[in-house]
């Protein structure tokens, strides 16, 4: 064995074991490897190295440098400065013949993965004659350009038809979805999986093999797809029909890259790979100016932005959190404490009695026994993980905690009674979060002697599958304790978002003017399907008024109560939720909400409501005026949000509207869609609104400001 250090290069190492040359990707001054026009020169020139067999290589391994990270795709930075299709074509293109020139090499080459090959990594790894992929959890492989509103632009729709089946591969870039290297390797889009610390080892061997013949390379096929069953005429296309009918009902048309993709791939999978690339070249330019794509592309960055931890006075610093309590263990508290758990926190879970206690641990091992099924956690694996879930009915352990939640009832009185016990059980320097969503933090900072370390964590539900958390700043608390809340909600995998302590705080309050339109609307004699089709039409994921159903028709009072106090009605109220509530209807809980339910199944709109309500269903106003009414409230309220510094940024804005409620990432967040609509013609908008239905729709100052000084809220 002999390993030597030839050269230097500045992302690409290179290095020579064994007569292989052992190529070590690791881009500098960036936090993962990506591929850009400056990293594509550079393996150039590592490819005409091995064509000379320069210091005598017979093969060659391509490993990353940086932990966790293989290559994460394109850069995609580089996206967003495309104006024109033709641009995006070339890159494309410019992609592409690297990995035609990786796959024409006339030395083997291994792709030797840990950590993440997504996008482009993933298509580079397809060029390569085989690949072998370490055992970690980070280890990943997806397409994730349907997310960014893309499609694989660098081969990715031909060779992976071409390397494990059309269905197959069209599951993987319809969806995105990223696989461990076991599901990978089932695919056949890894040939082997190995433990990490031989990954380098396996690979060298493996490419010596290749280059001796003794080990045959596993390579796309030129055409057609390597399934036999899809090789029988029709098959594909009825995959294809499939797939398609699939796509549009889950998209309802919104994101044409889905579309794109069955429609290349479709065209291609059987044709000459050159053919198929230009045609993926080609849509790739296409989506990649979309106003869908734009909007996708931004949001990735802008989470990324709201994941920044919030800067420290110098010499502070925020421990991370590795023990907390969590307190009171209802459905809230028994997701927290589950999802803490899952990323490696040893979690108590506290109710006050036994009862309540236990009902809380099942939910909570139910969810980690369905969150250890999916990642199909080794044994000693899982039992870490149960290990790290403990009841109590105490404060026992608190001391050690850095952080506790409290997730009790809704209830001042008693949350401040809480609070009083954990700051006398907590050690001086434990951070006290509530989980309230009514709540403000103040009232229950001032019931502690020491104010500077109370915060709110306002967590959705069900917590398992939201991916956003409010970390709600009362104006007493530390910046090491708000530092510590948003690095604890980073670290259980959600993205935090940092917000002041305001009645609704951000997501609800933005929600309110929302709902309370789509009430009066209804109270208006507008049909409930009308209303719930319109916002459904116009992208959210649920109308307002399933909605209401689904959060409970109660909460949403009390929410909405809240508000009114705090901001007025600008002009009007509806009433309609007492008056339901009135007559027993909670929602979905108690099976009678604006819907029927029958043994938990939702059936129609419950006609009765009407009644209740005095009013007549008729016909509905067009639309785009619904769609007005409802949406317009809702991006006033986010822009007054902002004007009240209730959030810091348009990105903080964006990312709670679209990880908090599903505001319809194709229009990239309440202050992107703005932004793209023209705030003058928003504001116009409005003011008719106000003309015809009263002060509610005012326009508020900082956008009517921004509107006639001609500005937006993204440069
Ligand atoms: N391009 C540019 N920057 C990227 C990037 C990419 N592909 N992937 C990650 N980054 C940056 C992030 O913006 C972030 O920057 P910051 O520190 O300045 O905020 C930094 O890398 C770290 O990223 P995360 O904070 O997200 O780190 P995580 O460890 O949580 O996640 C990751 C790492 C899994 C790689 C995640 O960043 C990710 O999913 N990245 C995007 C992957 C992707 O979508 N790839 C496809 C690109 S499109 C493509 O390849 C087109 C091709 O077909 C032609």
């Amino acid at each position: 064995m002999a390993t030597a250090a030839a050269s230097q290069a500045a992302a690409l190492r290179w290095e020579v074991e064994d007569g292989v040359a052992v190529l070590v990707l690791d881009v500098p001054g960036r936090p993962v490897n990506v591929l850009s026009p400056e990293l594509t020169r550079e393996f150039e020139r590592a490819l005409e190295r091995l064509a000379r067999r320069e210091d005598g290589v017979r093969a060659a391994v391509l490993l990353s440098g940086k932990p966790g990270v293989w290559i994460a795709g394109a850069d995609i930075d580089l996206f967003r400065t495309l104006t024109r299709p033709e641009e995006a074509e070339a890159l494309s293109r410019h992609a592409q013949e690297l990995m035609n020139r990786l796959a024409a090499l006339p030395v083997p080459l291994v792709a030797a993965i840990e950590g993440v090959a997504l996008g482009g990594g993933l298509e580079l790894a397809l060029a390569c004659s085989y690949r072998v992929a370490a055992d970690t959890p980070k280890t990943r492989l997806g397409l994730p350009e349907v997310q960014l509103g893309l499609l694989p632009g660098a081969g990715g729709t031909q060779r992976l038809p071409r390397l494990i089946g059309v269905r197959s591969a069209l599951d993987l870039m319809l969806t995105g979805r990223q696989l461990d290297p076991r599901r990978a390797s089932k695919l056949g889009l890894v040939d082997e999986v190995v433990p990490a610390p031989i990954l380098r080892r396996i690979a060298v061997q493996r490419a010596r093999e290749l280059a001796d013949g003794q080990r045959a390379p596993h390579l796309p096929r030129e055409r057609g797809s390597p399934v036999a069953w899809e090789r029988v005429p029709g098959a594909v296309a009825l995959v294809l029909r499939q797939a398609r009918a699939q796509v549009v009902r889950q998209t309802k048309g919104h994101y044409p890259a889905p579309l794109r993709i069955l429609e290349v791939v479709g065209r291609t999978w059987n044709r000459p790979l050159a053919e198929g690339l230009r045609e993926e070249a080609r849509a790739f330019g296409a989506l990649a100016v979309t106003p869908e794509s734009r909007a996708l592309v931004h949001i990735f960055f802008a989470s990324n932005r709201a994941k920044e931890d919030p800067p420290l006075p110098p010499g502070v610093r925020a421990p991370t959190v590795q023990r907390m309590m969590v307190v009171g263990a209802g459905f809230m508290g028994a997701g927290i404490a589950a999802v803490s758990a899952q990323n490696g926190i040893r979690v108590r879970l506290k109710d006050v009695n036994a009862e309540a206690l236990g009902r809380g641990l099942r939910t909570a091992r139910q969810l980690l026994e369905a969150y250890a099924q999916r990642r199909r956690l080794p044994r000693w694996e899982r039992t870490k993980l149960f290990d790290r879930l403990q009841p109590t009915l105490r404060y026992n352990g608190l001391r050690h905690a850095e952080l506790v939640v409290e997730a009790v009832f809704e209830d001042v009185e008693l949350k401040r009674h809480v609070f009083r016990e954990l700051e006398a059980a907590a050690a001086p320097t434990t951070v006290l979060a509530s989980n309230t969503s009514t709540i403000p933090i103040a009232r229950l900072a001032e019931a502690v002697q020491r104010p500077e370390r109370v915060i709110g964590l306002h967590f959705f539900s069900p917590v398992e599958r939201m991916p956003l958390v409010e970390v709600i700043v009362p104006s007493t608390a530390a910046p090491a304790a708000v530092a510590l809340g948003h690095r604890y909600v980073k670290a259980i995998g959600k993205t935090p978002i940092r917000v002041a302590d305001r009645p609704g705080f951000y997501v609800n309050r933005i929600l309110g003017p929302y709902v309370q339109e789509a009430l009066l609307l209804l109270e208006s004699g507008v049909p409930i399907e009308a209303i719930d089709a319109a916002a459904v039409a116009w992208g959210l994921p649920v109308g307002p008024i399933t909605l209401l159903d689904e959060v409970g028709l109660d909460v949403a009072q009390k929410s909405g109560e809240i508000l009114r106090q705090a901001f007025g009605d600008r002009g009007a109220a509806s009433d309609a939720l007492a008056r339901l509530m009135a007559d027993g209807r909670l929602g979905r809980k108690n099976g009678r909400g604006f819907f029927r339910y029958e043994a938990g199944k939702r059936r129609g709109v419950d006609a009765e409501v009407y009644r209740l309500l005095g009013v007549q269903p008729g016909a509905a106003p067009p639309t785009p005026e619904l769609q007005d009414r409802l949406v317009l409230p809702l991006l006033n309220e986010a822009v007054r949000a902002l004007e009240e510094g209730v959030i810091d940024s348009p990105d903080v804005g964006d990312i709670g509207a679209v990880f908090g409620f599903g505001f319809p990432p194709f229009r990239g967040g309440p202050f992107w869609h703005l932004d793209q609509v023209g705030l003058s013609t928003v504001v116009a908008r409005l003011e008719e609104l106000t003309r015809r239905f009263g002060r509610r729709f005012e326009p508020t100052a900082l956008l009517r400001a921004k509107a006639e000084r001609g500005e937006r809220f993204y440069a």
